[in-house]
């Protein structure tokens, strides 16, 4: 008995050492000093022995089982320290290492143009103002003195959703909307950036849907001097102070008199050339005095208040400040052609 118990020993020890994980530490614990195993079977046979001899190998049995478990304790500690330091060498971080470049997105050139206008505009005082892209027929035409069955009705094809209603085709219904909510009370000072959308057919130079900025300023006094001032300050700010506006009459049913405004071209300094096919000037906007029936529909009273309103297209603003030649790279969205414009 006292061999096989020695035997038990030395195989239970080589076992422990044998272990490569806790889980085969467990199944020798549990093969050698579990309920069933032989060291157990030993005590439970110790009935059979001597009185000399039971003592002696019940001593032997107790020391059997606290070598063992004190080897398997020891191998424990062992392999959770292997444990430990494999798992932090698996989770170590290099801090050495480069990091890895957040994508970061650029301001759409639209939308630099706009906020650098906004900019503009907002140094000279107006207020940014804004309205609904679905119009009704009323703000978009009848408002602005264009009744039904008026033949410049014909200038902007429309797309209408029922007779009432249709997507906007200028930001010129923002002005009737704005005067309404200032009930006949001046100063009005407003621009007005947005979508708008006509039945155009698409190709370099139109779009069915683009963005205009819309102007305007009513109040006691207000001349067409005024206007020149703003808009070739505006001119100045927006593409160089080197270049100069000039007008031109024009007609909009909305305002009277009304101009067509040029800028200088930025290419020729006004000297002529292929992009201001050698005029020396580029149209930029329409504008004008506002009409005396536009101020009384939106509840000004014409005689004590004059204004002017301008309007101007975004994509144009932008094509001619990044000589882009086609209007629809706009709206593709290749990301070569979207990164390469931002304003500081
Ligand atoms: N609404 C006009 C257009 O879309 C532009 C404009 C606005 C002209 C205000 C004069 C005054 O063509």
């Amino acid at each position: 008995m006292k061999e096989r118990l020695e035997q038990l020993q030395v195989e239970a020890l080589v076992k422990v050492e044998q272990a490569t994980d806790s889980k085969a530490l467990q199944e020798v614990r549990v093969a050698y000093l579990g309920k069933k195993g032989p060291i157990t079977e030993v005590l439970r046979g110790m009935g059979k022995l001597s009185a000399e001899e039971r003592p002696l190998i019940g001593q032997m049995a107790n020391d059997v089982r606290a070598a063992i478990t004190e080897k398997l304790e020891e191998k424990e500690a062992q392999l959770q320290k292997a444990e430990i330091e494999k798992k932090l060498a698996e989770e170590s971080i290099d801090v050495t290492l480069p990091g890895r470049p957040v994508q970061a997105g650029t301001r759409h050139p639209l939308t630099a143009v706009v906020e650098h206008v906004e900019d503009v505009f907002i140094g000279l005082g107006f207020e940014i103002a804004e309205g609904p892209e679905v119009e009704t027929d009323y703000y978009n035409f009848e408002a602005l003195n264009l009744p039904k069955d008026h033949p410049a009705r014909d200038m902007q094809d429309s797309f209408y959703i029922t007779n009432e209603l249709l997507l906007r085709t200028h930001t010129s219904p923002v002005q009737a909307r704005t005067m309404e909510k200032y009930k006949g009370k001046g100063p009005v000072k407003i621009i007005c950036p947005g979508k708008v959308f006509r039945r155009d057919d698409d190709d370099a130079t139109h779009s069915h849907q683009f963005m205009q900025i819309e102007g305007l300023y009513i109040d006691e006094n207000v001349r067409m001097s005024d206007l020149k001032g703003v808009l070739e300050t505006f001119a100045k700010k927006f593409f160089g102070e080197e270049r100069n506006i000039r007008l031109r009459p024009s007609f909009f049913p909305f305002t009277e008199p009304s101009v067509e405004v040029d800028v200088s071209c930025g290419m020729c300094n006004g000297k002529g050339c292929r992009v201001c096919k050698h005029t020396g000037w580029i149209e930029v906007l329409g504008a004008g005095m506002v009409h005396p029936n536009v101020l009384e529909m939106g509840g000004f009273d014409s005689k004590r208040y004059s204004g002017f309103a301008f309007g101007m297209g975004v994509e144009r603003l932008a094509m001619l400040k990044h000589d882009i030649d086609d209007i629809r790279h706009f709206y593709t969205n290749d990301l070569r052609f979207l990164t390469q414009f931002t304003r500081g």
